[in-house]
């Protein structure tokens, strides 16, 4: 059997640091004059942060200079590294160190695929980081989900075929970038959403071993 690679996302699926981004976010959004939901917030998923401000200027449409956009991206990153700042183990999401360990426990490659700049640092702080075979973060890459990329550099470091990784994904940019990337996707989060993934389970709560074992065997 062809030794597999599973490759997690960081934001929203290890741990719940969605709603972080989701709070520096819309601080700022409030501050420029602009009107910013929940439902514009699945846009901002996955997605770079240089590539979120431009999504968030976009809804005000209106033009600004590179010197501001500069300070809101450092103001922005300011406020999300002072919520990550508390980050323990108790925010690890429910059911991830249990796969985590299982996957490593049936010998095969964890990986992470994540747009995020600030993605060692969280790993280390939640004492996830010994799980990993290789990190590609944003500082990695050149695209930006839903390109490929992240994946692609993730399978290569293991030395993994695209068609043996599974990622698991809470944006719909990732599972996008995944499926271009012929790996399995997997979502995490609302199957409404998350149209495109080929499984999709709200949590990993509802992953079973026995789902891991039959994607073992694919
Ligand atoms: C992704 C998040 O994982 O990382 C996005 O889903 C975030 O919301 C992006 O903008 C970049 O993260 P950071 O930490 O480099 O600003
Ligand atoms: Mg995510």
């Amino acid at each position: 059997m062809n030794k597999k690679a599973f490759i997690f996302d960081l934001d929203g699926v290890i741990v719940d640091t969605a709603k972080y981004h989701f709070l520096a976010w819309q601080k700022l959004a409030e501050e420029i004059g602009v009107d910013f939901t929940p439902e514009h917030n699945e846009e901002l998923k996955g997605v770079s942060r240089v590539r979120s401000l431009e999504i968030i200027l976009g809804l005000g449409n209106f033009q600004s200079s590179q010197e501001d956009k500069d300070k809101w991206l450092h103001q922005k990153n300011v406020d999300y590294l002072a919520y990550i700042k508390k980050m323990d183990e108790s925010e690890i999401l429910p059911a991830v160190y249990e796969t985590l360990t299982f996957i490593k426990e049936h010998n095969q490659f964890i990986a992470l695929g994540s747009a995020s700049k600030n993605a060692r640092p969280i790993l280390e702080k939640v004492k996830l980081l010994h799980f990993f075979d290789a990190i590609v973060d944003g500082n990695d890459v050149t695209n930006a989900k839903p390109d490929p990329e992240v994946f692609l550099q993730a399978a290569n470091l293991v030395g993994v075929s695209n068609e043996n990784c599974i990622v698991f994904e809470d944006s719909q940019a990732g599972i996008k970038a995944a499926n271009i990337a012929n790996m399995t996707s997997i979502g995490i989060g609302d199957a409404s959403i998350l149209k495109e993934a080929r499984y999709c389970f709200p949590n990993f709560l509802h992953i079973d071993s026995s789902f891991i074992d039959t994607l073992l065997k694919d």
